[in-house]
């Protein structure tokens, strides 16, 4: 990923600019609720993809830089919102805001963050690169709500599982790549293979995201581990390892998944049993094979710079840590 940083630097810097600029509010617990949200760690990788799809794509001026900002502004709405709605505790290495400032507040805040985005959107004067991210905001709450539906279904399939994480993460991800795209003035066939490898690239992302909710370390998420389990959502190494264990495991799963009795062992026990079962190697493995999708879809690109860089990202979308 330094090297997609490197190139990005100048851009990222402009873009972190107007994202400190357009938070701002004579409403206080607006600026201080957003500062504490976007001042923690926050990796910026949608952002990023804009801009790194717009450089790809020939991009001379700075109108991405506004669709970056502005994409940002969305993700960062959705967290908000979707802390709430996970009773969430930490996020980017911080108390989450809704512990803080409270629910209402928290859920507000996004909807100005939301509506900040739309600003820049305008002023970045391309309507298709608005319908683009219009849409995406639109199906992110969709696949939201449908997760909230479906959350404790022990016979969720792994097609509506999967449908829920491209709704949820990978729509943003296609979105703001092929955003980027468009507002550079690329080629139909250009900004869709950009809009196919951001929607690779976050179909791994979020693949990665619900292995590491098992197997990684609160310390270096920057969000506690076992938020998944606790809310008993079927992610797929849950699916994997339910269906794995068979009906050995019936009743276990009905009373931690199902009815959500659990005790910390009982996660413990799940993490384990994800292991020995090969469920966590099975999830990682299907998030690398969305990322060689994702490079993939960059075939026709020939710069020497961005394109390999993006081709880094998506391998840092399933080694990452963090
Ligand atoms: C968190 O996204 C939400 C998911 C789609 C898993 P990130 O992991 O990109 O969050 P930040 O912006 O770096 O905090
Ligand atoms: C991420 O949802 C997608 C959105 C926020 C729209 P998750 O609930 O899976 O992500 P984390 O684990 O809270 O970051
Ligand atoms: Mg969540
Ligand atoms: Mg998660």
């Amino acid at each position: 990923m330094d090297g997609l940083m490197q190139l990005a630097r100048a851009d990222m810097a402009g873009v972190d600019a107007l994202i400190r600029e357009r938070m701002q509010s004579p409403v206080s617990v607006i600026p201080a609720l957003a500062e504490h949200l976007i001042g923690g760690s926050a990796k910026r990788l949608r952002p990023l993809l804009t801009i790194a799809a717009a450089r790809l794509a020939g991009a001379r001026d700075d109108a991405c830089l506004k669709l970056a900002a502005a994409v940002e502004f969305i993700h960062t709405a959705t967290l908000l919102h979707d802390d709430v709605v996970d009773s969430s505790q930490l996020r980017r290495g911080k108390v989450a805001a809704h512990l803080i400032w409270g629910a209402p507040s928290s859920v507000l805040v996004g909807d100005f963050l939301f509506a900040r985005a739309f600003e820049l959107m305008v002023e970045a004067g391309s309507m298709q690169a608005l319908e683009i991210l219009a849409r995406a905001s639109r199906v992110i709450a969709e696949g939201e709500v449908l997760q909230l539906t479906r959350a404790h279904d022990l016979n969720l399939t792994q097609d509506i599982y999967l449908e829920i994480i491209k709704a949820k993460t990978a729509e943003l991800f296609a979105a703001a790549a092929e955003a980027g795209a468009v507002v550079a003035g690329a080629s139909p066939e250009r900004c869709r293979a950009l809009r196919q490898y951001g929607q690779d690239l976050g179909l791994a992302f979020q693949l990665v995201d619900d292995a590491l909710d098992y197997s990684g370390v609160s310390d270096e998420l920057g969000k506690n581990t076992g938020d998944d389990f606790r809310e008993g959502k079927a992610t797929l190494p849950l699916l994997l390892v339910m269906e794995r264990t068979g009906v050995a495991e019936r009743d276990f799963w009905v009373r931690t998944v199902d009815r959500r009795e659990q005790t910390d062992a009982d996660f413990e026990r799940t993490r384990d049993l994800m292991q020995d079962t090969g469920a966590l190697d099975a999830t990682l493995e299907l998030a690398g094979a969305y990322a060689a999708s994702a490079k993939a879809a960059l075939a026709d690109f020939a710069s020497l710079s961005w394109r390999p860089a993006l081709e880094d990202l998506a391998d840092f979308a399933v080694a990452r840590r963090m």
